[in-house]
């Protein structure tokens, strides 16, 4: 449903209505100005609250949401509107022209659960950031990289919470600027088939790293990507951080060949080419099992793109799978041959007694613990 007003619009996302700049609606690239807004965004949004509503559905502690970087407060909107019992949602951002655009959504809404802040985050986020002022849910969601913020979102963050972040600086983090790439999230990528996966990773292994910095560890809960995001939640605990999950993914070029390491090795296994390195990133698990179930189990009591489900499916799939996927078209064009449909190829790798799921990163992608010479062999018959 759209209404305009002036010059702005009225949208309707989720069961929440937003006030939105018309040039977010009309413009190919959303303006900045007054106020910053993606309608393509929706299904980050849409899985923001999935998740949440399943995280706090388990949880005993204060019920209060920081939106660090809201623009003009979607997210922050559909919390407090969205998900039942929400006792304080806090809106923050540095621009006075989207923080005066939530204040009329607020009133269409009719919410009391959310309050507004102008401050530059980081500063926002340190006056959450001591016992008993601490958020159970923090959200960092800015233009390009979240890195600048991580520490700040991690103190802001109470034990057991979750921290999440979005990440849109995508050349850097799919390789082409590497350089960029080491100094924000400490690692770099190769390119691969599975650069998405990579990415989150690199994302994943910066927290993880910031986090022991501040004897605090982390465990990966969901993580979702879109064309122009990436998107982690992260379980924020107070206790000693560690680098245990912190390691490489070895690519080899030359066979397809790769495999998580806690060394730097620079041959293949396979093959015995020079291998390739991304890394130092995270290679402990993506998806909290038990976690996907709760956020599947919370679909129903939302109004929610139709592809989360999809996604979310297979998610629950590949959670406990290895790292790293291949794709039906890296596999075929290795072996000079058409593809084969996703499900086949599972089957036949289940039936050769390997693991293997369909991945969500990936329409025609698969996880499998079978190597690439033992998957060319298995087709091969
Ligand atoms: C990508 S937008 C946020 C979009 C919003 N979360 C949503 O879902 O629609 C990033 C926002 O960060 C704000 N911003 C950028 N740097 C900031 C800073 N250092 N402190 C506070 N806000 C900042 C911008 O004004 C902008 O509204
Ligand atoms: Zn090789």
């Amino acid at each position: 449903m759209q209404t305009s007003i002036n010059d702005l619009i009225e949208i309707t996302e989720g069961k929440t209505k937003i006030l939105v700049p018309s040039g977010a609606i009309n413009e190919k690239v959303p303006p900045r100005d007054p106020a910053f807004f993606n309608p393509r965004a929706k299904l980050n949004r849409d899985f923001s609250i999935i998740a949440y509503s399943a995280f706090w559905k388990n949880f005993e502690g204060p019920r209060i949401f920081l939106d660090g970087l809201s623009g003009l407060g979607a997210r922050a909107l559909r919390v407090a509107n969205e998900i039942k019992n929400v006792e304080k949602v806090i809106a923050n951002d540095a621009n006075p022209k989207a923080l005066q655009l939530i204040r009329q959504s607020i009133q269409l809404n009719n919410l009391h659960s959310l309050e507004i802040s102008e401050n530059e985050v980081c500063r926002f986020l340190s006056i959450y950031s001591t016992k008993n002022q601490r958020a159970s849910i923090v959200d960092i969601d800015p233009f390009g990289s979240p890195t600048k913020y991580v520490d700040c979102g991690i103190r802001a963050t109470i034990h057991d919470g979750i921290l999440s972040t979005t990440a849109t600086d995508l050349q850097v983090l799919h390789g082409l600027f590497q350089d960029a790439c080491k100094r924000r999230y400490y690692g770099v990528p190769v390119k691969t088939k599975y650069g998405n996966e990579i990415a989150l990773r690199l994302i994943l292994g910066c927290i993880c790293i910031v986090a022991a910095r501040l004897d605090i560890q982390i465990e990966p809960m969901f993580a979702d990507n879109e064309m122009h995001y990436y998107r982690t939640f992260v379980k924020i605990l107070n206790k000693p951080g560690n680098l245990e999950n912190i390691g490489f993914i070895l690519h080899c070029k030359s066979c397809g060949n790769r495999q998580i390491t806690k060394e730097r090795i620079d041959c293949c296994d396979v093959c015995e080419s020079k291998i390739k390195l991304a890394g130092p990133l995270w290679i402990g698990k993506l998806f909290d099992k038990k976690f996907v179930q709760s956020m599947l189990e919370e679909i129903p009591n939302h109004s929610v793109d139709k592809k989360c489900e999809k996604v979310l499916r297979k998610c629950l799939l590949e959670s406990e799978m290895p790292a790293t996927y291949f794709t039906l078209d890296e596999i075929a064009s290795r072996m000079k041959v058409a593809p084969l449909a996703l499900d086949k190829t599972i089957d036949k790798l289940q039936k050769n007694g390997f693991l293997s799921s369909p991945t969500s990163l990936n329409p025609t992608g698969f996880r499998t613990n079978c190597k690439i010479d033992e998957i060319q062999k298995i087709f091969e018959n």
